[in-house]
Order: structure tokens, then sequence, then C-alpha cells
């Protein structure tokens, strides 16, 4: 089997055939294309979704109808842009994130896809931050995408400020295969998984490093 890639999110696929989809399925234009690059061009890590996942998060919010998403962990924004772009106009994404020069390198890729008034970047630790978004609540989505060991903690918040019918999205499920480790963000990592389970309908979609999928109760 030829090496795999994270960006069609499956193992059984050839690198060509990965790349044969992106081009027909989630090929970029210039603003997504930045957002993704951003990493790279600004010492950051590149450590965003893959490019079927960020496609996936936008398709699943125009499922539902989304007008209002968080998300925990923004970097440069590619996936905040993926989604934003999932709502309607008068929708808005509250993305939360703990570096300040990554909020800058978003707030800078948000401009340059004109998506500036559908997004606010929130800084600090997902914990502090998201209680102060309670009042705009209820929401139609939550995407986890930030600090492991804290996912319990983001999950509990999601499953109390989401609506029913609606959508908690949790990126590296696997926990990059170590979900059954003795640690203690291994830990989290599965307390995540069984609360969600209590609180939405779910399930862990096997992308490169697994998409928990819940729709609420
Ligand atoms: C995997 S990246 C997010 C990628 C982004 N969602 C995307 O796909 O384009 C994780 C981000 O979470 C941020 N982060 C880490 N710990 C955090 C915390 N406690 N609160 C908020 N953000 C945090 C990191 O600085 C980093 O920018």
């Amino acid at each position: 089997m030829a090496d795999n890639s994270s960006r069609a999110g499956t193992t059984y696929a050839a690198t060509e055939v990965i790349e044969y989809l992106h081009r027909t399925h989630t090929a970029h234009d210039a603003a997504l294309q930045r957002a993704f690059d951003s990493p790279g061009h600004n010492d950051m890590p590149a450590i965003q979704v893959g490019t079927a996942e960020g496609k996936t998060l936008l398709l699943l919010l125009q499922m539902i109808g989304a007008k209002k998403v968080v998300e925990v962990g923004t970097l440069a924004g590619y996936s905040t842009i993926q989604m934003a772009r999932g709502l309607p106009e008068d929708g808005h994404v509250w993305s939360v994130e703990f570096d300040a020069k990554h909020a800058r390198v978003a707030r800078e890729n948000f401009a340059a896809a004109g998506l500036s008034s559908r997004i606010t970047v929130l800084e600090g630790p997902g914990a502090d931050v998201l209680p102060t978004l309670d009042a705009q609540g209820p929401f139609d989505a939550v995407f986890i995408d930030a600090d492991k060991a804290n996912y319990d903690i983001y999950g509990r918040w999601a499953a109390k400020n989401v609506r029913k019918g609606g959508l908690l999205l949790g990126d590296n499920a696997f926990f990059f295969g170590k979900l059954l480790e003795d640690s203690a963000p291994a830990a989290a990592m599965r307390r995540f998984h069984e609360e969600a389970r209590a609180a939405f309908d779910t399930v862990c979609v096997p992308t490169p490093d697994g998409l928990l999928l819940g729709i609420k109760k």
C-alpha cells in the first residue's frame, strides 16, 4: 500500500487517489488556501484539520441549518472559514484561541476571506472563555479542536449549550492512537467520549485521528 495522507481521511487510499479526491471535492479557493498554508508561513504548527474534514464541517452545518457555532482552537482559522461558509449571511462563529499570535494570524485570514463580520475570535483558555458565551446560546454546533486534556470540560459545556438536534464535533477523538493509555489526558478524552454519549446520539467517525460526531438528544 502506498503511503497515506491525512487529507482525505481514509487509510486505504494511496496519495494519488487522495489528491484526486481533493481536486474533485474539496479544492481550495485563494482564501482557503491562504488559511491552510498560513501555519507554515508564520512559524506555527501545521495542525489544522484535513481538507476533507474541513469540508465535512461545512456540509454538516449546512445540513442542520446552523446559524450559531462555537469553535475551541482557532489556529490560523482554516476550519473556522470552512464552518463560517456553511452558515447563512446572519450566521456567526465564535472561535476561542489561547495563543495571541494564532488569533492575530486568524483574524488576518478572516479579513482576506471577507468573513470578519461573521467570525469573532475570543482570546484566552477555552475553560475560562466558554462560560462567557452562555448568554449567546443555545448554539447549533460546537467544534472542539484544542488542548486534549480539557476535552471533557469542553464537552460538558457543549452538552449544556447546544440546542436539541444541534451538533457536537470533536477532532482528534482517537487521541493520536493513545486513547486507551493510562494517562490523565487520555482519561479526559475517554470521559469526553462517554459523557458525550449520554447527552448526544454519537458516533466516532474514523478520520485519520477520529472525529466524534453527536446530535443533541
Ligand atoms: C489543532 S489547532 C486548531 C486547528 C483549527 N481548528 C483548524 O483546523 O484550522 C489547536 C489550537 O488550539 C489552541 N489551544 C491550545 N490550548 C488551548 C486552550 N486551553 N484554549 C484555547 N485554545 C487552545 C492552540 O493554540 C491551537 O491554535
